[in-house]
């Protein structure tokens, strides 16, 4: 693991490596690194929850985090994302997190870059961390995946967190299921549509998507009421949930729409846990990926002691 940029790229070894890394990040911490390391964050796109808990991950692990406002830079004169990343790369940063609105635009330009690139969010293609973290929440409650039934239900043809999850879902053994409005069914996704109704009563993870209206079509607008009975989690769907199953949602929430308002922080909801969980799922991706380059070892990261920042 080079650069962290699709879950498909990640083995069930690697991935089984990165949630245990997270998990003992966030059970025992670690002594910042102890050399001035800089880790760039470059947002295209909007994000509260995503470059927010980099940056803290970046500042728990000892890096410094240069910020970076695209409204005020030098895109506005016209300069490309792979200009800018290696501009950045040419300052010093010894990672790069980008945001941006296009696929597969990524891996040629980490392939230009001598630095590890993380995807924080690709248009409609991935969202890798966003994912890790998911894996994390549900390692917790199960400790397993081997034979779990996730459902993820909602937008699945515009979100880049159901494409993320069904890949490593399903590298790592889980029953994975897609539940959708037709017109928002994607084709490219090999698994199995079921209704939300049946996805209730089977599955130990309902996983909701929030319907991302920036990326719709005008044909695609709802009617919010309509669109929660018919596809979404109403508190009746809940209560026939299995007892220990669990809610899932990357947010940020359309509350009332694929899901009721009150059922974001009820029982089942591990909604802010995965917020919290983010922090040390990126922690464990840039550690791994500094590991992995050489840019930090044993020595320089120092021994784990006491949880730093808490
Ligand atoms: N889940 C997620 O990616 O949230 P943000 O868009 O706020 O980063």
């Amino acid at each position: 693991m080079n650069h962290f940029l699709s879950m498909k790229d990640l083995s069930e070894h690697e991935l089984l490596r990165l949630i245990k890394e997270s998990e003992e990040l966030k059970e025992t911490g670690i002594e910042p690194i102890n050399r001035k390391l800089f880790a760039a964050n470059l947002f295209f796109e909007p994000s509260t929850r995503t470059k927010m808990s980099f940056t803290i991950a970046q500042r728990r692990l000892g890096l410094e985090s240069l910020d970076f406002n695209s409204d005020t830079s030098s895109v506005q004169k016209g300069e490309t994302i792979y200009d800018t990343a290696r501009t950045f790369e040419a300052l010093g940063a010894s990672v790069l997190v980008i945001r941006q609105s296009e696929e597969e635009i990524l891996q040629p330009l980490a392939d230009g870059l001598s630095i590890p690139v993380i995807n924080a969010g690709d248009g409609k293609g991935e969202h890798p961390s966003q994912s890790l973290l998911d894996l994390l929440t549900i390692y917790q409650e199960y400790k397993k995946f081997t034979g779990l039934n996730v459902a993820i239900i909602g937008d699945i043809k515009h979100s880049r967190v159901a494409r993320s999850n069904a890949y490593a879902l399903s590298t790592l053994g889980a029953n994975v299921y897609l539940s959708s409005k037709p017109e928002w069914q994607d084709s490219t996704l090999r698994f199995p549509y079921i209704s939300i109704d049946e996805a209730v009563d089977k599955c130990d993870v309902v996983m909701l998507l929030r319907v991302q209206h920036e990326r719709h079509q005008e044909n695609d607008i709802i009617n919010k009421t309509e669109y929660l009975d018919s596809y979404g989690l109403t508190i009746d769907r809940e209560k026939r949930m299995k007892e220990h199953a669990i809610i899932l949602h990357p947010a940020p929430v359309n509350r009332g729409v694929e899901i009721a308002d009150s059922l974001v922080e009820s029982g089942k909801s591990r909604i802010f846990k995965q917020m919290e969980n983010g922090v040390y799922a990126r922690m464990a991706i840039i550690k791994t990926l500094l590991e992995n380059r050489g840019i930090i070892d044993a020595e320089i990261i120092g021994e784990r002691t006491a949880l730093v920042g808490r």
